[in-house]
């Protein structure tokens, strides 16, 4: 699949890009592309935000700037939904994320400042996704944030098995997965479920599906 950032900080992603499991489907599963606002902008010196009509605190990023980065990179029509990343938006959840998972393609539009000009989210977006009803201070940590979770998703991104049972997955209708251990068995007096010790892989397997029901 194909995904496309629209950020002011393109270089900030170099630190995803070599973590797993992003670096893992990179060049195979995963083509990554990313726009600089300011490479396209159609005002002098790099402007990419301004004044907001009315007054009030702060700068809002464009909808000129953002239009000529989507016709520079596209010529048209996006491959795929165009997703403004805002507190505003459809929360980000599970689901959501198989959904774009499973898409062809799609772009990420990434703001900071104030915010987006309105128009950018109604008239040059087709969706909006906010990561939790808190305010960051830019888009680019909920657009990692998502690309790290569309990433494992993708084949290949984890080991087999890993990625098949997990919290908030289908298959656990939206629930927890079960909890996991590791050595020492016993720890300060606290001590794993026996059950996990006992080598009875049917026992073990019926205990994990009463952790999730
Ligand atoms: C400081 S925020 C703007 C907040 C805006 N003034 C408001 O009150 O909704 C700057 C940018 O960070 C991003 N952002 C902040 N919080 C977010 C969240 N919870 N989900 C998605 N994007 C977020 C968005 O791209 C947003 O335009």
């Amino acid at each position: 699949m194909r995904i496309d950032v629209f950020t002011l900080v393109p270089h900030a992603y170099a630190w995803l890009t070599e973590q797993q499991p992003v670096a893992g489907v990179l060049g195979t599963e995963l083509e990554l592309r990313l726009f600089n606002y300011r490479d396209s902008t159609p005002l002098r010196a790099g402007q990419v935000d301004d004044e907001p009509y009315g007054g009030g605190a702060g700068m809002v990023l464009r909808v000129d700037v953002v239009a000529a980065a989507l016709e520079a990179a596209y010529g048209g029509e996006a491959p795929g939904p165009v997703i403004a990343l805002t507190p505003k938006g459809r929360a980000l959840t599970q689901a959501v994320v198989e959904e774009l998972a499973a898409l062809p393609a799609f772009t990420l539009l990434s703001s900071r400042f104030e915010g987006f000009d309105e128009r950018i989210v109604e008239h040059l977006s087709t969706d909006a996704i906010s990561v939790g009803p808190y305010v960051l201070s830019n888009g680019d940590l909920p657009a990692m944030l998502l690309l790290d979770a569309v990433a494992r998703r993708l084949p290949g991104a984890l080991a087999e098995g890993s990625g098949e049972l997990e919290s908030f997955s289908a298959e656990l209708g939206g629930g927890l997965e079960y909890p996991h251990y590791t050595r020492p068995a016993d720890f300060r007096g606290w001590p794993v479920p026996d059950v996990l010790l006992s080598g009875d892989h049917a026992r073990v397997e019926a205990w994990r599906r009463e952790q999730v029901t």
